[in-house]
């Protein structure tokens, strides 16, 4: 195990935009005297005075005391050429993202430094290997990035090019842990971790808009309410920007060599096309212009059922986290429940009506084929006892009377209901599917390890689980099957099901045990 760098040892930032600053201020929090350099004339003395002034900021709020604010922006100067460099341990760039200036970058800096000194890369999608192609010590360079604003998110991703030393990769491991971070390894392929595995977020968003699932407004409500997203895709694809996410999903693609896996979406290349970038223009899938009305999710009207419901025969089928959720929340509503048995994996009977979890067909598809027409379908939740709104699918062949009683019980149990087209897969189940395929095919392919998947996306992208730890809450037999449904519903190679979920879920085991 190699050791974090000394605090004593100097570090430098190249590049003192949004990320470089950032990044310095990390590095000079965690005691490190800290230069910064930037082509751009007063930028490197700009930041500096930023950093001071958010140190000030968190003192005033008492985050920090005014001596540790003082004492770190003490520690920070500006560099005005690259041979003011010469004694750094450490020289993290955070410099425009091309290649070409990367490399010009470090080689001039091979020619300064000591052999010593770790050069690391902050790039979000080049290549390190191809970074370190052009060095004659391409051992000595990685990529460490961050996530932005630096200061807050707490994961680093710690990237090993083919020419990285696995002791360098260590040693920035270790200190992004001294700072306070919480570093993952990685290997140099496409999107690393997070950008990568977070694509079937977008993605299946997408894909579930255009094949008219639900409206954007509604199912960003489905994936905050029953999913715990903190924020739904497409409110987050409007803050990303379209531009920026768009051009991500393409050099994911492209650099996968068009695996459908990674397909871009021709709503979001119509939104690009139209300039309706999000947020920052203020037209994206929602309208930010002033005086523009606040759209609202879909939300079933009271079911009519409801009423009957009190002396309705209701029963709750198995143990599931469904059934037992339903079960508890509809007693403390004051209903008397029957508890049945659950041979298909049904949550509950009413009127007529079989209610199931979602597992990747359509309510049709599942009605057809097990001769049973009232099929009502709910979405996943990350925890039914807390989720205040479902996602429902109801089958064509099913009788109005028997969906209105279905809803009813889910009304009745306090969720708010949106009604689905009968897609396959609902929205967080399908999504969830996805990002657990993904994330276990970075593991299969040796990108990361099962814990690091997991901290990345919750540390990254603030997920609720780590998407192999919730496959595991899911159950692997599921989230295959699911995975499976989808593939046979498709055709597409698009949702081919990771080996590794295959083998795992033949042995009977999760990814976390
Ligand atoms: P930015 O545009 O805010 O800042 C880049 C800075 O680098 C500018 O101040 C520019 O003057 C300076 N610069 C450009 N070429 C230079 C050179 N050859 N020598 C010295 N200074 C130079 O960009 P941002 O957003 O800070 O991104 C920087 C890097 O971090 C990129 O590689 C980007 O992909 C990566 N990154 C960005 C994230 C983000 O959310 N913005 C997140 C993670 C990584």
């Amino acid at each position: 195990m190699s050791s974090a760098l000394l605090t004593s040892t100097p570090i430098a930032v190249i590049g003192a935009g949004a990320m470089g600053a950032g990044i310095a201020q990390v590095a000079a929090s965690a005691g490190h005297p800290v230069k910064l350099l930037d082509n751009r004339p007063g930028a490197a003395a700009q930041a500096v005075q930023g950093i001071a002034a958010q140190l000030n900021r968190l003192a005033e709020k008492g985050k920090l005391t005014v001596q540790a604010a003082q004492d770190t922006s003490a520690r920070l100067s500006t560099a005005a050429q690259l041979s003011d460099l010469a004694d750094c341990g450490l020289i993290i760039e955070a410099i425009v993202e091309d290649l070409q200036a990367k490399r010009k970058l470090f080689l001039d800096l091979e020619a300064i430094v000591s052999k010593d000194c770790i050069l690391a890369s902050n790039t979000s999608s080049i290549s390190i290997t191809a970074i370190g192609a052009v060095l004659a010590h391409p051992g000595r360079l990685a990529g460490l990035h961050f996530f932005n604003p630096a200061p807050l998110m707490a994961l680093v991703e710690i990237v090993s090019g083919l020419g990285t030393e696995r002791q360098i990769a260590e040693r920035l491991f270790a200190s992004a842990s001294a700072w306070g971070k919480t570093p993952v390894h990685t290997r140099s392929t496409p999107g690393f971790i997070v950008n990568r595995v977070a694509r079937p977020y977008y993605a299946e968003a997408l894909r579930l808009l255009q094949e008219g699932a639900a409206d954007p407004v509604t199912m960003d409500a489905c994936m905050r309410e029953a999913g715990g997203f903190r924020m739904g895709p497409f409110e987050l694809m409007d803050l990303i920007g379209h531009d920026v996410n768009y051009s991500v999903t393409r050099s994911v693609w492209n650099a996968f060599f068009n695996d459908q896996r990674f397909l871009p979406s021709l709503i979001q290349q119509e939104l690009v096309d139209a300039g309706f970038l999000g947020r920052k223009n203020g037209r994206g899938f929602y309208d930010y212009r002033e005086g523009a009305a606040a759209p609202t999710p879909k939300t079933e009207p009271q079911s009519p059922a409801l009423a009957a419901l009190k002396t309705a025969r209701m029963v709750i089928c198995g143990e599931s986290a469904a059934a037992q959720a339903l079960s508890s929340r509809l007693q403390s509503a004051g209903f008397t429940l029957t508890s049945g048995p659950s041979p298909d994996g049904r949550i509950a009977e009413v009127s007529g009506a079989v209610v199931y979890v979602t597992d990747g067909r359509t309510a049709t598809r599942r009605a057809a084929s097990q001769a049973e027409k009232n099929v009502v379908l709910i979405d996943l939740a990350l925890d039914y006892s807390k989720a205040k709104r479902l996602a429902v699918s109801v089958a064509d062949q099913c009788a109005a009377d028997a969906a209105s009683a279905a809803i009813a019980i889910f009304q009745a149990a306090g969720y708010a209901i949106s009604r689905f087209t009968d897609v396959p897969g609902l929205a967080v189940m399908r999504t969830v599917a996805m990002l657990a395929n993904e994330a276990a095919d970075a593991v299969n392919q040796g990108v990361c390890d099962v814990p690091s998947v997991d901290a990345a996306m919750r540390l990254g992208v603030n997920y609720p689980a780590g998407p192999l730890a919730w496959a595991d809450q899911i159950g692997l037999a599921r989230v295959r099957e699911v995975l499976g449904h989808l593939a046979d519903s498709y055709g597409e190679d698009r949702y081919r099901i990771s080996p590794l979920i295959q083998q795992r879920a033949y042995a009977g085991k999760g990814f976390h045990v």
